[in-house]
């Protein structure tokens, strides 16, 4: 059976492992070497003299990296990879990074959310084998496809309550939107922007740009742990300058603090402000009324809560807003003019559509509509409440955001007393397989605020795919994190 696993210079080979092997110690999960063969399977042992028998029928052999990385390999199923050792040593520790992002107990879900439902990854690669160029032609592949986008506009924009569907604009991501909403919407010199202290870079680059290039002035409304901003502090604002834009957060990054959006769109709409809505951490987690009276803009990506792939993002813009494209080119309309179109969707996408990413993003909210969002809420919900529970009992964590009676989204920043929160993402990462987020997020704001600007946080951000046995396995590692911390000072 030699022939089965040719475990020769020009083959990886991804083990799926029965046993629920997870790697302990740096080290462990490479390189492994064949020990002994027989016609069953084969034994592998680790550089720690480890053994682990492996069957052939749960071998998957791989030649390209890519392969390793594509659908052959089963979300939350556990696998190691090993390698020939003759074999190019940087091909082989690239595949098993890539690999390990399968084998991982995943927290950083507010990066980006995995695994996705297994629907999503269907639709993308479905399209791409079978669709074209949406808009593009009058041949059948192109008009599919352009029907394929249609059915994703609606579909997506009925989950936000988006009645004026060919107003919801589909972008290359959330970033993308912000961009475009705040330098499309035509700020002049002296023009008031008034925004919160929880702010993504997303949105204070685009306003320092301006603030450079345009001379707006921006207005930060004070940091609120609970709420992420305070609504009698807009209302003030709001009411004694003349204010031109209001850009507010949804749902804090860092801290997981909700924001009210909806006394803000009253107190925008009474005051005649537009408002701009990131709702990066909120899409897909709160259910939510994108056209609400008073709120002029709304952004949003397909990759985080809306389980969708990256590549794409959503831009709501309500009917009595002028914007100005921030790109313009072919859109497969109006094509004898050079002025970009002035009818939406249109006007805002120019250039080909990231169809594959819109394809699989409207398959992630079909998804979150059959599992319905309540459910996904109350499971992240769930782990957020258990993590905190035992957190607040332990005393070498310290925990930021708002306190036990209220409400936060599905994520918790923290810091070990006297470690850099880089040194124990990255513990986490190398010896316990358990990948979470450190440092800054994007939102120095938010930690200016928190005084953690110079070591930053450790954010635990948690998915509807994750368990009550992960988030164990993560407060044990953090246990032993904090004892041989204890230990060495
Ligand atoms: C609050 C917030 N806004 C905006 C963004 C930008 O999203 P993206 O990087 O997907 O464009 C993020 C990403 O993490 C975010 O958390």
């Amino acid at each position: 059976m030699d022939d089965v696993v040719p475990i020769g210079k020009r083959h990886l080979i991804a083990v799926k492992c029965a046993m629920h092997y997870k790697p302990a110690k740096s080290g462990d999960s490479l390189p492994w070497h064949l020990h002994s063969k027989s016609s069953m399977g084969f034994v592998l042992r680790s550089q720690k003299s480890k053994k682990l028998r492996c069957d052939y029928q749960q071998t998957i052999k791989c030649a390209k990296r890519e392969s390793i990385m594509a659908s052959t390999l089963v979300p939350g199923t556990i696998y190691i990879l090993f390698y020939d050792p003759n074999f190019s040593y940087n091909i082989a520790i690239n595949s098993i990074h890539g690999a390990a992002l399968v084998c991982m107990t995943y927290f950083d879900n507010a990066a980006t959310t995995f695994p996705k439902p297994e629907a999503v990854y269907q639709a993308c690669d479905q399209f791409l084998r079978r669709a074209a160029n949406p808009g593009r032609g009058g041949h059948r592949r192109s008009l599919d496809s352009t029907r394929l986008i249609f059915e994703a506009r609606q579909s997506i924009a009925a989950f936000f309550g988006i009645k004026q569907v060919q107003r919801l604009v589909f972008t290359p991501g959330c970033t993308y939107s912000l961009n475009a909403a705040l330098k499309g919407f035509g700020l002049k010199a002296g023009d008031l922007v008034v925004t919160t202290s929880a702010e993504h870079n997303s949105v204070m680059r685009p306003l320092a740009q301006l603030k450079r290039d345009v001379g707006i002035k921006v207005e930060q409304l004070p940091y609120c742990p609970e709420h992420l901003f305070n609504v009698d502090d807009l209302k003030n604002v709001l009411s004694e300058n003349k204010i031109r834009l209001c850009v507010i957060n949804h749902v804090s990054n860092v801290t997981g603090a909700i924001g009210d959006i909806y006394s803000a769109a009253e107190l925008c709409y009474r005051y005649n402000v537009p408002l701009v809505i990131d709702a990066a951490q909120s899409a897909g987690y709160l259910d939510i009324d994108a056209s609400t009276k008073g709120i002029s803009m709304w952004c949003a990506p397909g990759h985080k809560g809306l389980m969708g792939p990256a590549g794409v993002g959503l831009l709501y813009v309500q009917e009595d807003i002028e914007i100005e494209p921030l790109v313009s080119g072919g859109t497969g309309s109006f094509s004898e003019q050079f002025a970009a179109p002035v009818a939406f969707p249109d006007r805002l996408e120019a250039g080909t559509l990231p169809a594959p990413a819109i394809v699989g993003l409207s398959a992630g909210v079909e998804w979150l509509k059959q599992t319905g969002i309540a459910n996904v809420a109350e499971k992240k919900q769930e782990l957020t409440s258990r993590f905190l529970q035992w957190a607040r009992e332990q005393d070498f964590l310290e925990i930021f955001g708002p306190s036990e009676k209220t409400p936060r989204a599905g994520l918790v920043s923290f810091r070990i007393r006297g470690l850099n929160s880089s040194s124990v993402s990255d513990l986490l990462d190398r010896e316990y397989g358990i990948a979470v987020r450190s440092g800054l997020h994007c939102s120095a704001s938010v930690h200016t605020a928190l005084g953690t600007l110079q070591e930053g946080l450790v954010r635990v951000s948690f998915g509807y795919f994750n368990s009550a046995s992960e988030l164990d396995e993560l407060c044990q590692a953090l246990l032993e994190i904090s004892r041989q911390n204890a230990r060495l000072r």
